[in-house]
């Protein structure tokens, strides 16, 4: 959750059109990317993500303008970094790359559109520099450390196979939502020490957080957007509340406590408690999804290979990391004028750093878009981000994938994808919202 995610529920309720909104009310049916003039190809548009049709845009962008500027009106200049390289060289340099406008496309600084918090809440730490971002990265640290990983291992086994225990054979049903969902928001549940009866309660913030309101879409309109999350931020107080008397080892006592945060009001805190919601579900779910597809459906030969050698666990992990890159891009923001190859970037120009086409870069990774789960360089992709924001949780997420797989290679013979997956409809959530399949027990 950044601070632009508030400000486009503001603008939604303010009747004005999100960037995303316009590029996706653009966008539909849009040509293919050599169709196109290399100025009118704008990679932010939602429906490219919904139809899986990406890789040719950013193919030819890296191939023809690796640090590729666009313009609209309600966001004003962004440039799409596309290369591997440049992708690092950006996160390393946050003194000159902030993260503190936010991580997702946004209105123009200074552009008349509303831009302060909404709900009372302050910008998350993923959306700040340093000092604030590393004093708070460092109160939450410790619940995903490896000795709490180690700890929480026998957990994570036990409910992944409660799961897959639970599931019927031989016939279809959503993978999204029995498995995926269900053991994301099992463990979220767990590191916030949230009622495990109200768990669906955080796969639905987690959902409404980046939703674009659509008709017939996870949210309608940005009114019911503003109320559910308020309906979160009075949960969230209640718990807060709670463990400021009683405090435990979870995330909201450790936020609760902590010294670089302890003085924040519950309100103040929401966005750090959508960071780790966010953060925590939607980017392991679609992983969880994606490598049951990669695996089973589009590379089923690389299934067999992992059936063969359970060796290759780790790497396969990692592999399908980078195939899936769940979170498409970062935004940073310019804060003085400078050069990135040679193109001129203006202070407050913002920078879409696309992980999805860095994971895909021919400089980097031979034959990016297949999945091979023996790839030498796999753990080298860029799906955790780069740098000072390096993604918290990673340890969790692969921790998570591996036990899934180990216990999948254990009961099932089989897992038969039924029909292409339906898609998210977002350029920065990479993920699926169904995944029809049939298991087949040993
Ligand atoms: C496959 C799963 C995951 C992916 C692909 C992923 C991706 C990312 C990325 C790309 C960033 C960097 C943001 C930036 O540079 O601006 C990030 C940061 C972060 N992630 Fe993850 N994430 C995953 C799982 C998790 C989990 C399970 C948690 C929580 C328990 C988590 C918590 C965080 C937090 C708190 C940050 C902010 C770190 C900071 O700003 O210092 N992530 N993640």
């Amino acid at each position: 959750m950044s601070q632009t995610t508030t400000v486009q529920s503001q603008a939604s309720m303010a009747g004005f059109r999100t960037p995303e909104q316009e590029q996706a009310a653009r966008g539909r049916g849009v040509a293919p990317a050599h169709e196109l003039a290399l100025e009118d190809i704008n990679p932010l548009n939602a429906h490219l993500f919904r139809e899986n049709r990406w890789h040719g845009y950013f193919e030819r962008l890296r191939r023809e303008d690796p640090v590729h500027l666009n313009e609209i009106e309600t966001a004003g200049r962004y440039w799409s970094v596309v290369k591997y390289d440049d992708i690092k060289a950006v996160s390393s340099d946050w003194e000159t790359f902030s993260s503190a406008e936010g991580i997702t496309l946004g209105f123009r600084v200074g552009s008349d559109a509303p831009n302060m918090m909404q709900l009372g809440s302050r910008p998350p730490f993923i959306s700040q520099d340093p000092p604030t971002q590393t004093e708070q990265r460092k109160t939450v640290r410790p619940a995903v450390a490896p000795r709490n990983l180690a700890k929480l291992e026998p957990l994570i086994r036990e409910r992944t196979v409660q799961v897959l225990d639970a599931l019927p054979a031989g016939e279809t049903f959503d993978w999204v939502d029995r498995v995926s969902i269900e053991l994301t928001t099992l463990m979220l549940a767990t590191l916030f020490d949230f009622p495990l009866e109200d768990r669906r309660k955080l796969t639905r913030w987690s959902d409404v957080v980046f939703a674009i309101p659509e008709p017939g879409g996870v949210v309608e309109s940005g009114e019911q957007k503003r109320a559910e999350l308020i309906e979160c931020l009075q949960y969230f107080s209640q718990l807060w509340d709670d463990r400021r008397r009683k405090p435990g080892d979870d995330l909201i006592s450790m936020l609760a406590h902590g010294e670089a945060t302890r003085d924040m009001s519950a309100a103040e805190h929401l966005g750090n408690v959508l960071l780790l919601i966010v953060g925590g579900n939607d980017t392991t779910r679609n992983t969880m999804s994606g490598s049951v597809y990669s695996l089973t459906h589009r590379f089923p030969e690389q299934f067999e290979k992992l059936v063969a050698n359970p060796g290759l666990m780790r790497n396969m992990v990692s592999e399908v990391i980078r195939w899936q890159t769940p979170l498409s891009y970062m935004r940073r923001t310019a804060t003085r004028d400078c050069e990135l190859r040679g193109r001129p970037i203006r202070k407050h120009d913002q920078l879409l750093m696309w992980y999805v086409s860095a994971n895909r870069d021919e400089d980097v990774f031979a034959n990016g878009d297949v999945l091979d789960i023996e790839r030498p360089n796999a753990s080298r992709h860029l799906s955790f981000g780069y740098g000072i924001h390096f993604c918290m949780g990673s340890r969790l997420a692969e921790l998570q994938l591996r036990v899934l797989w180990e216990e999948i290679l254990s009961r099932f013979e089989r897992i038969e994808v039924q029909e292409e997956p339906s898609r998210t409809f977002s350029s920065f959530v990479n993920g699926y919202t169904r995944l029809p399949v049939v298991i087949r027990r040993k």
